[in-house]
């Protein structure tokens, strides 16, 4: 039947809103992670095309690409698997080196797009027959032909710009990087039950992230006025705040660029000035103190910064610096909440330039066609 929009003015507005459900409603039932999971059997299907692969290539367009993006940092650096990642449309017309031992991820939210379908198609062609979607829709073309599948459940989507459909697709990425990690001896079960507990308390902690709304409303005052932004991360985040300039891109008409942080020397600096909003997505990592040196090269140039900062980081408000901190430290799950309010921020620009939210100009929801 047809989606009621309920409370809210836009499908988008709507879809943020019930991240909190989708993600609860993609893990339910999952008890551990077995890989039952992945073949909707007894798990002897995924365990051999676990045991049998030593390298991952994932395959995705849009925002499944970048949550491919994200989930190589778990897949290599959790799972110990060495992980590519392709844009399907490149993927499909290039000459590449089959490798028979990998396995082929592709992530759609619809399973039916086009690039996807025949870049998937075009790797079955090459001899890699170890498939397996992360796919939201369970009747896909997608899911019938890959081997294995895990289905998000972040119910219909209608928003052009994708939401839950990429915090969910990120969930199941996450619980297959277990599942491949245990399979190689990576990550051990209790390890993988500890990791579970934590994705169990996404719901409530995305609850959290969504009350910075009225603050992301101010942030958005100041993007509806501008013509161009810049997106920082470093590691995981870096696919986040590509995601994060996709969606300002897409519905509010701004132009967006991500860069990760280190590069910023390397060619962006020179269009930073008082024009330009620099949005920072700044966990509290490893890498914390190299992205602070790059916020400075951002402000000895008279580039404001929009910085989401993690709980318990010392970066505070200062005259051209814009702190949103964040509710608590999500560890390695962090991307899955860094991009909610650049949903919301990409959301609120838009409205604030009163454009067609839910259908922007020239887009698709689904590119069926190429
Ligand atoms: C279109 C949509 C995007 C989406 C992409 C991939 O371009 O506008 O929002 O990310 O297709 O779609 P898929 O259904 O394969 O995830």
């Amino acid at each position: 039947g047809a989606v009621e929009l309920g409370p809210y003015r836009h499908y988008m507005q709507k879809e943020i809103f019930e991240q909190p459900r989708a993600i609860a409603e993609t893990l339910e039932g999952v008890v551990s992670v077995v890989p039952e999971l992945f073949d909707g059997a007894d798990g002897t299907a995924a365990w051999r095309v676990f045991k049998e692969i030593d390298n991952v290539l994932i395959l995705a367009c849009g925002t499944s690409y970048y949550s491919g993006c994200a989930a190589k940092y778990w897949i290599e650096g959790l799972a110990g698997i060495p992980c590519n990642v392709e844009v399907a449309s490149e993927y499909r017309y290039r000459k590449s080196v089959p490798n028979p031992r990998s396995l082929v991820v592709t992530i759609s939210q619809s399973g039916e797009t086009a690039d996807t379908l025949a870049a998937l198609r075009h790797a079955q062609g090459l001899g890699m027959t170890n498939t397996l979607t992360i796919c939201n829709v369970a009747t896909s073309a997608m899911v019938r032909e890959c081997k294995l599948a895990y289905i998000t459940r972040a119910g219909v989507e209608i928003g052009v710009a994708s939401t839950k459909a990429f915090t969910t697709q990120l969930a199941g990425l996450f619980l297959l990087t277990l599942a491949l990690g245990q399979a190689k001896g990576k990550i051990t079960e209790s390890e993988s039950d500890h990791y579970l507990e934590q994705m169990r308390h996404l719901p409530v902690a995305l609850q959290a992230v969504l009350a910075l709304e009225p603050q992301v409303v101010s942030w958005a005052e100041d993007f509806a006025r501008k013509n161009n932004a810049l997106f920082l991360g470093r590691g995981i985040h870096y696919p986040i705040a590509l995601e994060g300039a996709l969606k300002l891109k897409e519905i509010s008409y701004i132009h967006a660029e991500a860069y990760p942080a280190g590069e910023l020397k390397h060619g962006p600096l020179a269009l930073v000035d008082s024009e330009m909003p620099v949005v920072t997505v700044a966990p509290n990592d490893e890498l914390l103190e190299k992205l602070k040196s790059n916020m400075q090269e951002v402000r000895a140039r008279g580039g404001v910064l929009y910085v989401l900062a993690d709980a318990n980081t010392d970066i505070e408000n200062a005259p051209g610096i814009h702190v949103i901190r964040m509710p608590e430290h999500y560890g390695a799950l962090s991307p899955i909440l860094h991009v909610v309010p650049l949903q919301l921020l990409s959301y609120h620009t838009a409205l604030a330039r009163g454009t067609d939210v839910d259908k922007p100009r020239n887009l698709a929801k689904s590119v069926t066609v190429e």
